[in-house]
C-alpha cells in the first residue's frame, strides 16, 4: 500500500536498495587500499535515511559526523543562500572526507558545505548524493557519486520531506497537488 498523499511512486524500495549496493561498491573501490579511514559527513535531516543504508555497505572504516543546513521551511522552493547551523565535532584537517546529502537540486547547499569543509584542508574531499536533479542546477556542482538522476519534480520519501513530513517512506514519490494547497496540521 502506498501512502494516500502520493500521486505516484518514482523509485521503489527495491530499486533504491539495489542501487545503493552499486554506489557503495563504487565508493569502496575508490577508497580501497588507499585510505585507512574516512570521515563521512551527513547533511541533516534529509540524508539520514540514505546515509544509514549506505554506510552499512561501506567497507572503508569511517567516522560519522553531521552538519545541519537551514532548510526550506514549509515551501518547495530552496533558499538561495543556505546557512550552516552548528559545527562539526571532527577535525577534518588532513583527513579523507566524504559529504553525503539527499539531493543535489540547485547545488547551493553542497557548494556552500563543500567550500566550508574544503577551507579546513582535508586530505581529500568527495561528495555523494542519493538524488541529482541536474535541470535545477544554479552552479557547476557535480557529485562524485549519485544514486539516481531525476527530472525536475518535487519528491518525498526515503529521507526527503515536504513541510517535515514523509521522510519515513521507504520509497520515493511525488505528492498529489491537493497536498500543497492544504495547511499542515
Ligand atoms: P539545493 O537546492 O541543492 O541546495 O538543495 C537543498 C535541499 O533542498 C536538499 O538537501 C533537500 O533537503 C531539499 N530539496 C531539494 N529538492 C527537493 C525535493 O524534491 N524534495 C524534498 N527536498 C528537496
Ligand atoms: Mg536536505
Amino acid at each position: 500500500m502506498i501512502n494516500a498523499d502520493l500521486e505516484k511512486v518514482i523509485l521503489s524500495a527495491e530499486e533504491i536498495n539495489s542501487r545503493i549496493l552499486e554506489v557503495a561498491d563504487e565508493i569502496n573501490r575508490h577508497y580501497h587500499h588507499t585510505v585507512r579511514e574516512i570521515i563521512l559527513i551527513t547533511l541533516l535531516d534529509g540524508a539520514i535515511v540514505f546515509t544509514a543504508d549506505l554506510i552499512r555497505h561501506l567497507s572503508v572504516p569511517l567516522r560519522l559526523d553531521c552538519i545541519r543546513v537551514s532548510s526550506y521551511g514549509n515551501s518547495t522552493n530552496p533558499e538561495t543562500a543556505p546557512r550552516i547551523l552548528g559545527t562539526l565535532k571532527s577535525d577534518v584537517e588532513d583527513k579523507h572526507v566524504l559529504l553525503v546529502d539527499d539531493i543535489l537540486d540547485t547545488g547551493n547547499t553542497m557548494q556552500k558545505v563543500f567550500s566550508e569543509v574544503a577551507a579546513k584542508k582535508p586530505a581529500s574531499l568527495k561528495t555523494c548524493v542519493f538524488l541529482d536533479k541536474p535541470d535545477r542546477r544554479q552552479n557547476n556542482f557535480q557529485a562524485d557519486w549519485s544514486g539516481f538522476s531525476i527530472p525536475d519534480e518535487f519528491v518525498v520519501g526515503y529521507g526527503l520531506d515536504y513541510a517535515g513530513r514523509y521522510r519515513e517512506l521507504p520509497y520515493l514519490g511525488t505528492l498529489k497537488p491537493s497536498i500543497y494547497s492544504q495547511s499542515s496540521s
